[in-house]
């Protein structure tokens, strides 16, 4: 169970579908905290919490198959609003007495939804359209409603699309409104935070800044406190929070293993001695190491295996040498935690290979996490808020591994670097081109394939690389990202041109699922 918070609380009982860390966001996007519990939870649980709202999400599940998921049914008596959602709805309506079954044949994809007069009355569509789109995913539906609500909506396929009971402040929709897919969705989330349940909006970034400030000095005291910095933003915006909240007793490691993006080092080092200077801040040049040992492994796991063993070794050499740290932060944000299954028993496996690069337990320090709560748009926020240039912010993700995860096939420090030059190439001409941030994450891999090719008058047997660029909302899936034409151009023609080793550049067109966004 997450822990008692400040702010004004929304609680999303998490059933396991694929929306639902969208449904935290469009909550927070109304600028009101939200956090998951999981089923399991008690309406006694929930209480102690003190949420102003309770969303049940949706589920791949059905609510009458043994061991379904199931809802205490005093929540819904806790005098708190609550909206369910898709697999929600139906356990409402399930407990209500309702019938809920599956059709013949799943809906999914867009609907019409249709007020009728209760609907256009109600405070969760006020100010929507009397019709407007909403994106529909589900096998089960409400035959029935359940004794004690009344219709709000209807689409043509689905009779019950939204409900309300007569007295108590419980609401259901079959859609989601969460998804992008529904346009008006948001609207109707924000009328659910804001109307129903009385937020006010406490949830914004400069106040999370200073009351995390305060927090921080308060628990590190005159203690010293250890970061290392990997480059990116996470990492980066613990450590200008930390240099905030207690300045001189921050000491940052950057271990340079070798496998950073172009101008990383520099970047990191120029951004925190200029920005924070009173800290202790050491750049470890251990890029030897590294590449000495990966040389000529082919293994993606045997790869990760070398990093992660090598990194611990300097990264614990180094804080034996940094007298008196008593706590270590790492920046861990909430989709981690999400995912590593800690709020959440129904979430997917966890991801242990994103752990690579996590840091060393027998250092026996206090784990500080100051991002548990946030998603990535709010640790961008927040960088901002501290300072940090766009630059920084605005880098796109990048493995723990580094570039031994796009350097497929056996490494040799040619290859890195041939991936590294061919990656800042492609990251130059989409920022070039001014997508640098429509795109979610774009990067260059160099594929363990060698093709003829004409050079000149000579022919050729080169290297192929292959260029990934996707959107996505969570990094969970993806869309490869229709990059315009002439920019494809630009990138394929610098490539093979600047970088001696290339004759040819593909471009990956698969989603998340079924490819993933790396290659490994
Ligand atoms: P995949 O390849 O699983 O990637 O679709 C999803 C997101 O995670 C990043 N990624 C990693 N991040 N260590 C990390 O810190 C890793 O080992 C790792 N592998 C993938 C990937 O870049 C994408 O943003």
């Amino acid at each position: 169970m997450p822990s008692l918070s400040p702010h004004e609380l929304i609680v999303v009982v998490n059933y396991g579908s694929q929306y639902d860390q969208l449904i935290l966001r469009r909550i927070r996007e109304c600028n009101v905290y939200a956090v998951f519990v999981p089923p399991t939870a008690t309406a006694k649980e929930i209480r102690s919490l003190g949420p102003k709202g309770i969303i049940l999400s949706g589920s791949p599940r059905s609510v009458y198959e043994p061991n379904a998921p199931a809802l205490d049914p005093e929540i819904l008596d806790l005098g708190v609003p609550v909206l369910g959602i898709c697999y929600g709805m139906h356990l409402i309506s399930y407990i209500f007495g309702g019938k809920v079954a599956g059709s013949d044949k799943a809906e999914y994809g867009w609907a019409m939804l249709r007020l009728h007069a209760a609907g256009k009355e109600s405070s969760l569509f006020k100010t929507l359209p009397e019709k407007s789109q909403v994106w529909m995913s589900h096998a089960d539906s409400a035959k029935t409603i359940p004794c004690g609500f009344h219709l709000l909506a209807s689409s043509e396929d689905c009779p019950n699309a939204a409900i309300r009971h007569d007295t108590l402040p419980v609401y259901g929709v079959q859609f989601h409104p969460e998804v992008a897919h529904s346009p008006t969705g948001a609207a109707l989330l924000r009328n659910f935070v804001r109307n129903i349940c009385g937020c006010r909006g406490d949830w914004q970034m400069d106040s999370f800044t200073d009351k995390t400030i305060d927090h921080l000095r308060e628990q590190i005291g005159n203690e010293r406190v250890l970061c290392a910095l990997s480059g990116g933003v996470d990492s980066a915006v613990v450590a200008a929070l930390l240099a905030k909240a207690v300045g001189p007793r921050l000491s940052c490691v950057l271990v340079d293993n070798g496998l950073m993006r172009q101008g990383e080092v520099e970047l990191v080092a120029s951004e925190f001695t200029t920005r924070f200077p009173d800290i202790d801040f050491r750049v470890i040049d251990a890029s030897d190491r590294f590449l000495d040992r990966l040389s000529g492994v082919a293994d993606p796991s045997e790869k990760r295996k070398i990093i992660g063993a090598e990194f611990i070794a300097v990264f614990s050499r180094e804080a034996t040498r940094i007298q008196g740290v008593k706590y270590l932060a790492q920046g861990t944000i909430y989709p981690d935690v999400i995912e590593s299954g800690v709020e959440n028993s129904h979430a997917a496996t966890i991801k242990l290979h994103h752990n690579v690069g996590g840091l060393p337990r027998e250092l026996e320090f206090t784990l500080i996490e100051p991002l548990r709560d946030l998603f990535k748009d709010e640790v961008r926020r927040l960088g901002r808020e501290l300072g940090l240039s766009a630059e920084m912010i605005g880098r796109h993700p990048f493995p723990g591994p580094g570039l031994a995860v796009r350097c497929l096939g056996a490494i040799d420090r040619r290859k890195i670097d041939l991936v590294r030059k061919a990656d800042a190439v492609v990251l130059e001409e989409i920022t070039l081109a001014g997508l640098l941030r429509d795109v979610s994450q774009a990067f260059a891999v160099l594929l363990p394939v060698r093709s003829v090719g004409v050079m000149g008058d000579a022919g050729t047997y080169e290297n192929t690389i292959a260029v990934r660029c996707v959107k996505t909302d969570d990094f969970m899936t993806a869309d490869w990202y229709e990059l315009p034409y002439g920019v494809m151009k630009k990138i394929s023609n610098r490539i093979v041109n600047e970088i001696r080793g290339v004759n040819r550049v593909v471009y990956d067109i698969s989603s998340k699922p079924p490819a993933t966004i790396e290659w490994e």
